[in-house]
């Protein structure tokens, strides 16, 4: 399989297209940036760990029945998948208050929300990302009723799922980003990344941060947190 051309460039990744119908190429970069580009650096090693801990979730969700873009882990931060149109929504999902959501209502990080929160954002860069309702997303028709019934219910069981692998190595999914895609034939998968990047990954004991915060808040040790997701995901 070869790259023909490049069909996108985002924050953290390129996608290319290839030589085989209805494959790209998915290839990670070490660049980082966080509050919609305003801060931007580099956090060395991040795209092999991101491959790889995004290939090794995609996996485990598959595993468990949930349709996803993943083919093949192709080198260390280039992976094959499913050609999708990406759904324009940015689904979070939220376990425990932090970031936006602790500023928005007010609530302190690390209060533990008694029920899952799932929330809509607009993927446009122009507009900042903005949160939608349902109503919002059929009213500008960025997903039908359907499509939205079955992106909300792989998103519950996808935390479900993540939530219970990840607290046996010792890690608390506090909350996540997910998006989806519709594939050749219609159907909805998983697509875009699970890493440090996407998701708030907390020690379950110290509550150490363990994820891109420490980018975003200048805490030190990033690159170091990164490795050890890696490792207590692959043993690596
Ligand atoms: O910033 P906020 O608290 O809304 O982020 C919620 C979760 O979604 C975090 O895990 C964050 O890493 C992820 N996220 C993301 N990409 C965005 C916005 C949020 O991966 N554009």
């Amino acid at each position: 399989m070869v790259k023909t051309k490049q069909l996108y460039e985002g924050k953290a990744k390129k996608v290319y297209a290839t030589n085989e119908d209805g494959v790209y190429i998915v290839s990670y970069k070490d660049d980082a940036t966080a509050f919609n580009g305003l801060k931007k650096g580099t956090i060395e090693g991040k795209g092999s760990i991101n491959n790889r801990v995004s290939n090794h979730l995609m996996g485990l969700l598959h595993q468990s029945g949930i349709p996803t873009h993943f083919i093949e882990e192709l080198n260390e931060r280039e992976t094959a998948v499913r050609a999708v149109q990406i759904v324009p929504l940015e689904v979070i999902v939220r376990n425990i208050a932090a970031g936006s959501l602790s500023k928005r209502l007010g609530l302190e990080e690390g209060t533990k929300l008694k029920t899952t929160v799932l929330e809509y954002c607009y993927k446009n860069d122009d507009l900042g990302d903005p949160m939608l309702n349902e109503y919002h997303i059929k009213a500008m028709e960025l997903a039908t009723e359907d499509e939205l019934a079955i992106i909300s219910s792989y998103s519950f069981e996808i935390n479900k799922i993540l939530s219970e692998y990840l607290l046996d190595l010792g890690i608390e999914l506090v909350d996540f980003k997910l998006e989806f895609g519709r594939a050749d034939d219609g159907s909805i998968i998983l697509a875009d990344e699970i890493s440090p990047d996407t998701c708030r990954f907390w020690d379950s004991k110290t509550k150490t941060k363990l994820d891109k915060d420490r980018f975003r808040r200048d805490l030190g040790n990033v690159e170091d947190a990164y490795k050890e997701i890696l490792k207590r995901l692959m043993g690596v």
